[in-house]
């Protein structure tokens, strides 16, 4: 089974094929253009979609020594993202089904991140525990079985990936700013600033009192941006350890509520080198199965779509072309 996916909901144009065993082209174009603005600009996303949807789909079918023809599925992110962005895919995705005959599949963006822990030989098993951390999203989801998810609790104001390129702008960083702290923090020492980390019943987070608190910490400096190119790789140590730490205790207090034994890590901040690290000892002490994508598979990508799209095909969850797209999607 050939399922082309193609993924548009924020700021990378991704188109990937997936044979059924593995994945044979994953191409991401990546929109520089919203450094310079600090965050994602929606309209100007949708324009670079529209300028590379074309040769990235193509791109991915050359790479995968495919036609169009070879195609059996089309899996197309439907939500959750930026409603002008989602429409690029979802209309070049709806072009090209008309055009060939093959089905259309809807795929939820954020179940896409949990299930690119597919893309690899060994595979989770039911019941496992995902969590989702990535530029929109906060979560810890319970997969019971394929498709059957239940949200146990989720960010009451920024998301982790967020939180990460906010406080970094914060230090003078460009867009995203998380690889970039996750670089520097490998260089500095997370115990020189106590930042707070919010003390929150259940599942929930928030990530807004740390982002203020970084605020005055570097307000009460007579020279802020010397104080920061002192202590650049402290901060991003101290910060890094203030955003993954509430995610590692919350994952280990789930385990153990629902006594499961598969966790898995899903979503751009999963790249995060703190974080990994963090969860391989959690998961060594609690004697778990740990997944976490490979790099490739971690930010947004149409691989995570295309297997998604092919978990869906085999069970029938066929769209039609009157799929819509939702910006905010559970
Ligand atoms: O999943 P993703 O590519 O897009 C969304 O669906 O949001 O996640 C992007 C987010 C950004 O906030 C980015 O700064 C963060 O993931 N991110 C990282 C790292 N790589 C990407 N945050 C911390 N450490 C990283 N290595
Ligand atoms: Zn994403």
């Amino acid at each position: 089974m050939n399922v082309l996916g193609i993924e548009s909901s924020c700021d990378e144009t991704s188109a990937s094929v997936w044979n059924g065993t593995s994945i044979l082209s994953n191409v991401i174009a990546s929109q520089a253009i919203h450094e310079q603005f600090g965050g994602v600009v929606p309209e100007l996303a949708s324009r670079a979609h529209q300028q590379k949807i074309w040769t990235t789909v193509e791109q991915a079918l050359l790479e995968a020594k495919l036609s169009v023809q070879n195609i059996d599925y089309i899996a197309v992110t439907n939500g959750p993202g930026l409603m002008g962005a989602l429409l690029v895919g979802l209309s070049f995705a709806k072009g090209l089904a008309l055009q060939t005959g093959k089905p259309i599949i809807g795929v939820n963006h954020m179940d896409a991140h949990i299930y690119a822990n597919f893309i690899g030989e060994t595979k989770p098993e039911f019941p496992f525990l995902a969590l989702t951390v990535s530029g929109g999203h906060t979560q810890i989801v319970l997969v019971k079985n394929f498709f059957e998810h239940e949200l146990l609790g989720q960010t009451r104001d920024d998301a982790a990936g967020e939180a990460f390129d906010k406080i970094g702008k914060m230090l003078g960083l460009t867009y995203p700013a998380g690889p970039q702290i996750d670089k520097l923090a490998k260089m500095g020492n997370k115990k020189t600033f106590k930042f707070p980390q919010a003390k929150l019943d259940g599942y929930e987070f928030s990530y807004s009192g740390l982002k203020t608190s970084v605020l005055y910490r570097l307000k009460k400096e007579a020279e802020p941006e010397v104080f920061i190119a002192q202590n650049l790789n402290d901060l991003c140590a101290s910060i890094s350890d203030a955003i993954t730490e509430p995610l590692v205790k919350k994952i280990k207090k789930a385990v153990l509520e629902y006594d499961v034994k598969t966790v898995v890590l899903a979503g751009g901040v999963s790249a995060n080198g703190m974080l990994r690290s963090k969860m391989k000892t959690l998961a060594q002490h609690l004697k778990l199965n740990l997944f976490v994508p490979d790099m490739a598979y971690c930010t947004d990508n149409a691989a995570m779509i295309a297997i998604t799209g092919a978990l869906k095909a085999e069970r029938g969850m066929i769209d039609t072309l009157g799929l819509k797209p939702f910006a905010s999607l559970s």
